[in-house]
Order: structure tokens, then C-alpha cells, then sequence
């Protein structure tokens, strides 16, 4: 019989320094940095991560690009675009998805045994986070068996509304 050996874990935690092989970041099209997460990525990982990522030429809604974690204790970046919440009816659901999604295949490319996601698009972007935890927990659930060498995944909270969001769906 198969058994799933990952460990999910849910933190409230600065994810810039989380010892893990990946971390995601929730990234705008541009790839050339922000706010919230993000800036604070950027602050962390040092200027060469605004170098590396102006050679992505930007990405889509709901893809992911990876870069070397430069200076932080991640090896990975997996830099993604969350959709800005719309009223639902724009496609934002499946869009988030795919950020979740092309997430675990670059998880799987690199050979992570652990990554780190933060609650994309629920902060500036707007997303309602109940809808987009269960996204989150949801999707990456799904895409477990395309990443065999993951033993770790941890869904990284930066306030306490979204910690006992996940919580919720993971107890
Ligand atoms: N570690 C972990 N989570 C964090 C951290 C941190 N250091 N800082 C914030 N969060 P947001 P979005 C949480 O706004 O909604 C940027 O300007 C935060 O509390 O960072 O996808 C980009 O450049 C929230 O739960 O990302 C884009 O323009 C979550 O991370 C835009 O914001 C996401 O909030 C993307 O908006």
C-alpha cells in the first residue's frame, strides 16, 4: 500500500528564513519586486534576486518561475502571480489554483524535499482566505504524487487570522 509520508505543517513565521530547499513567493507580473511578501523577499535574498529575476522577463497569473534564494537559507525562489480578487467571476479560483499548481511542479523539477508557501493573494491581492486556503490545501493535496521527493510542505502565516485558517482545514 502507498502511504503519503508528507508532513504538513502550519507556522506563523517571517518566511525569509525558514530553512527549507524552496520558498514561494507572491510575486506581481513584473517579477521586479513589491510589497508584503515579496519586498520582503527581495530585502532577504539581497540584490542579486532583482537580477536574476529581471532575466525572467516578467510572469503570467497563476504561473511560477524559480531563482536561486541568494542569500537566504532557501535554496529556491519559486516566484509566482496570484490573481487580484474580482468578485470571483474572472477566473480568480482556477487561477490560484494554477499558482499552487506550477508551484509543486517546479518543487518536483528541483528535487524539494520541503517548500514553504505563504497565503498567495490574500493580502494586497484581496482574495477572500477562507476560499483561498482551501485552494491552497486542496491543490497542493492533489499534486503530492507528481513530487515524490517532498516530505515537507509547511503553509507559512504571517497573521493569525490565517493561521487558524489552515488550521481549520488541517486539524
Ligand atoms: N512571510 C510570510 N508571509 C508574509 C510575509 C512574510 N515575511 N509578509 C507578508 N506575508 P501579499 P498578495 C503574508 O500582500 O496578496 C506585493 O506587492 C501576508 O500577511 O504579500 O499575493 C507583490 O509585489 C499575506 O497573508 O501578497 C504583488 O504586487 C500573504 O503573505 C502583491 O503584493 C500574501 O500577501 C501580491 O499580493
Amino acid at each position: 500500500m502507498s502511504v503519503s509520508k508528507t508532513n504538513f505543517s502550519v507556522i506563523t513565521a517571517d518566511i525569509t528564513t525558514l530553512h527549507v530547499d524552496a520558498i514561494v513567493n507572491a510575486a506581481n507580473s513584473s517579477l521586479l519586486g513589491g510589497g508584503g511578501v515579496d519586498g520582503a523577499i527581495h530585502r532577504a535574498a539581497g540584490p542579486e534576486l532583482l537580477e536574476a529575476c529581471r532575466k525572467l522577463k516578467g510572469c503570467a497569473t497563476g504561473d511560477a518561475k524559480a531563482t536561486p534564494g541568494f542569500r537566504l537559507p532557501a535554496k529556491w525562489i519559486f516566484h509566482t502571480v496570484g490573481p487580484v480578487w474580482n468578485g470571483g467571476k474572472r477566473g480568480e479560483d482556477e487561477l490560484l489554483a494554477s499558482c499552487y499548481r506550477r508551484c509543486m511542479e517546479l518543487a518536483a523539477e528541483h528535487a524539494c524535499s520541503s517548500v514553504a508557501f505563504p497565503a498567495i493573494s490574500t493580502g494586497v491581492y484581496r482574495f477572500p482566505l477562507e476560499r483561498a486556503t482551501q485552494i491552497a490545501v486542496r491543490t497542493v493535496k492533489e499534486q503530492m504524487q507528481n513530487a515524490p521527493a517532498l516530505d515537507r510542505v509547511v503553509f507559512c502565516c504571517f497573521n493569525p487570522q490565517t493561521y487558524a485558517a489552515y488550521r481549520s482545514l488541517l486539524d
